[in-house]
């Protein structure tokens, strides 16, 4: 069974998904990180954001796991723990320039579908269900209001002692999304056969119990 969660900056998907996949025992695939370590690797290597040749040439001296480490997934880059690193303000505001990269997206679907094989798997991003698991069985869309996603995150940060004003978590939600739904290779965009599910008004447990349905739903099919 293969699940693509796709949706706008902060939608929700990663914390939704990563429960929904302990729960069934899926591999949880978080493609965002991916871009997010690509984007670090080339900050790590002094090289443009916009250089491609050179961020390429790097990414291909570089490794990119995920381990699971008790009840948390950690991101290794070149053998070392980034899961910190790959999500400061610096990564967060750039990984979008990187991300529209068509040799970086190229190298990470390839990936992306590798790691995917014939597990089950529930992958969450941008394009898993338009371009990287276009077959997946189940699909689902995730939004949310601007304004609910930006105070998630304020509540997100405020946990891990990070504070960030909420309307500067609002402006960089917007540009995100305008940059990550306008860039030429395949932009963020609802497939057509995804079930849109708007959790402006639900609490993780909701939209857990819906995905689950859905999934469950799937597998009876
Ligand atoms: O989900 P996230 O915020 O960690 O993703 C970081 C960025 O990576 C996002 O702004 C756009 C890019 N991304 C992408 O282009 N395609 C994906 N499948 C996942 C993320």
């Amino acid at each position: 069974m293969q699940v693509a969660i796709d949706g706008p900056a902060s939608a929700g998907k990663s914390t939704v998904a990563k429960i929904v996949a302990k729960n069934l025992n899926y591999i949880y695939i978080d493609t965002g990180a991916m871009y997010r370590a690509c984007t670090l690797i080339a900050r790590d290597g002094n090289v443009d954001y916009s250089d491609e040749k050179a961020i390429l040439n790097l990414i291909d001296q570089s490794t990119i796991e995920f381990k699971n480490e008790g009840n948390e997934q950690k991101v290794y880059v070149n053998g070392k723990d980034a899961s910190i690193a790959i999500r400061t303000p610096e990564i967060t505001e750039n990984v979008s320039q990187v991300s529209a990269l068509k040799g970086v997206r190229q190298k990470m679907v390839n990936l992306q579908r590798e790691m995917a094989g014939k597990n089950n798997v529930i992958m969450d991003g941008r394009d898993i269900g338009t371009t990287v698991l276009p077959d997946a069985q189940v699909k689902i869309f995730l939004i949310a209001s601007v304004a609910s996603r930006a105070r998630r995150r304020f509540l997100d940060f405020k946990e891990k002692g990070i504070h960030q004003d909420i309307a500067d978590i609002e402006h960089d939600i917007e540009v995100r999304d305008y940059k990550d739904s306008h860039r030429a290779i395949s932009p963020l965009k609802k497939a057509d056969d995804a079930i849109e599910l708007d959790t402006t008004n639900l609490n993780i447990d909701q939209v857990v119990q819906e995905i689950t349905a859905l999934i469950e739903k799937n597998k009876k099919n």
